[in-house]
């Protein structure tokens, strides 16, 4: 089988968070399966610096306007096809956002344009790659199957993944006549409030949905997670799948990490304190034996940040230290800063983003704290369940169904892998901390549940199964 999977990041040639980690993994794991994919992303500044050995695929001469090239390669075992189009992806900034931090203008023409190269690709224009299916990813490539409806003729299934329904590419209508769509598509389609929304439209036009936890796929049949997409999510409910995330556990492995200060393993674990200490000395922490806890994060209102912010004294209070790498809403960084200047030796900040700290951070820190008001599956709790750093986590979406939470029952039968509560003010959080700081301090319990952990199947291996199964369904029910 052939797949085109079409994303705005794939990791590591860019990732804003969880986006970039899947697309950049689920197609490794798939080729094990004897899946060949090919991965479409935008040819970024970044990326096009990147790459070496570019082979010209195709010119697009009309993409709503633009020409671009179509480049092909490899690159850390990812088969690439590069949509080069300067005018729209070659900039300073980020994927989405300008230096400043403002989103691009023209963020929606930037990604219909994009969408539409992958529905020329899947509708064949490639004289030697034909796909048989194409998976899309996120509102940025939403659009792909809603050009697939309605502008070519060789029609092959699609998948459209949500990774984070609170993204949905709302835009005002006035932009419709630009997409380049008959007329009638509006209503059918892309229609959403009056404006235009992009996944709305992929949610429509897809021939199936999936989204990246079992319980993400049942929260979004209302309205407090569907966020306004839940009557069209139960409308279209046969059709959705929830698909939990893997983790691409060579690049996460503590026995070969580069970026620890020491390797370790589920039999070494006491080497875990040379990490412990490592990071203790970048934030600024005191080197003592009190539980050391970690947040690795987007500092939004999502991840509930603010409500951590808020109980940062409790949290030192009762004796931890906190180590916070995060960086989002101007008022959510200071306040983390504010913590750090309030208790010195106890709470850390490093404001930015930082790939390999994120990984030492894993390996050194006894618990990591994710407090989400939602969360489609999270993949941080994963990398800590690999690395012996015990999740808390609030119980919601992946994270319900990823961690084992440490009742008395699952501590004597031996399946707890973390710690679960149910959020709902402050008080929850506080409720959190204390029954992290009472397993700690029985210390037997406490490792049973890092091994534990550690010993949980977090590859894509049975996820990548299941793509597996629901491509084959599509494509031979498209036959
Ligand atoms: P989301 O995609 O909603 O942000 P996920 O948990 O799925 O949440 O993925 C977040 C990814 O981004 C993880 O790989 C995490 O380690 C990484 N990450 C988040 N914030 C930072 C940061 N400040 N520095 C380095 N990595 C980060
Ligand atoms: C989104 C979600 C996150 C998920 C990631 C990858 O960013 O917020 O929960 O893990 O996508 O699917």
């Amino acid at each position: 089988m052939k797949v085109l999977s079409i994303s705005s990041e794939a990791f590591p040639l860019v990732k804003t968070g969880g986006l970039g980690d899947v697309a950049g993994a689920l197609p490794l794991a798939l080729a094990a399966k004897g899946v060949q994919t090919k991965t479409l992303i935008p040819g970024y500044t970044q990326v096009m610096k990147a790459v070496t050995g570019l082979v010209k695929k195709y010119e697009f001469d009309n993409l709503l306007g633009e020409q671009g090239t179509l480049w092909e390669t490899r690159y850390k075992g990812l088969d690439l096809l590069i949509l080069d189009v300067p005018d729209l992806f070659d900039r300073p900034g980020g994927p989405y956002i300008d230096p400043k931090g403002k989103d691009y203008e023209d963020n929606w023409r930037r990604f219909a344009v994009f969408s539409l190269a992958g529905a020329k690709i899947a509708a064949g224009c490639l004289p030697d790659w034909k796909p048989s299916l194409v998976h899309a990813h996120d509102w940025q490539t939403a659009m792909t199957p809603v050009y697939m409806r309605y502008a070519y003729e060789r029609e092959i299934p699609s998948v459209l993944t949500i990774h984070n329904i609170a993204f949905q590419g709302q835009f005002s209508p006035a932009i419709f006549p630009a997409l380049g769509l008959p007329a009638h598509a509006f209503m059918e389609s892309v229609e959403y409030y009056g404006d235009v929304g992009f996944l709305k439209g992929g949610l429509q036009t897809a021939t199936a949905i999936t989204t990246v936890s079992p319980s993400y796929a049942e929260e979004i049949l209302y309205p407090q997670f569907g966020m306004g997409l839940e009557g069209l999510i139960r409308a279209r409910v046969n059709a959705v799948h929830g698909i939990v995330n893997g983790i691409d556990t060579d690049v996460w492995n503590p026995e070969t990490d580069t970026f620890l200060a020491r390797n370790y393993s589920l039999k070494t674990l006491q080497q875990r304190s040379t990490n412990r200490q490592a990071v203790a000395a970048r934030f600024g922490l005191h080197d003592d034996n009190s539980p050391l806890f970690c947040v690795i994060s987007r500092l939004t209102w999502q991840k509930g940040m603010d409500l951590l912010a808020e109980t940062v004294d409790e949290l030192v209070r009762l004796g931890g230290r906190l180590a916070v790498l995060g960086s989002g809403d101007a008022a959510l960084e200071h306040a983390f800063l504010n913590a750090a200047a309030r208790h010195p030796g106890r709470v850390g900040v490093v404001i930015g983003y930082n790939e390999p700290l994120s990984h030492l951070m894993q390996a050194g820190s006894d618990a990591i704290l994710i407090p989400s008001r939602f969360e489609p599956c999270g993949l941080t709790q994963l990398y800590a369940l690999r690395y012996g750093c015990i999740p808390v986590v609030a119980r919601t979406g992946g994270l319900n169904d990823t961690v084992v939470d440490a009742t008395h029952a699952a501590l004597t039968s031996g399946s707890a892998t973390g710690i679960q509560f149910t959020l709902n003010d402050t008080n929850s959080l506080l409720y959190a901390y204390r029954r992290a700081f009472k397993l700690y301090e029985d210390h037997k319990s406490w490792t049973k549940v890092q091994k534990q952990g550690m010993k949980t199947d977090v590859s894509w291996d049975a996820s990548a199964d299941a793509y597996v199964a629901l491509y084959s369904s599509l494509v031979a029910k498209g036959q």
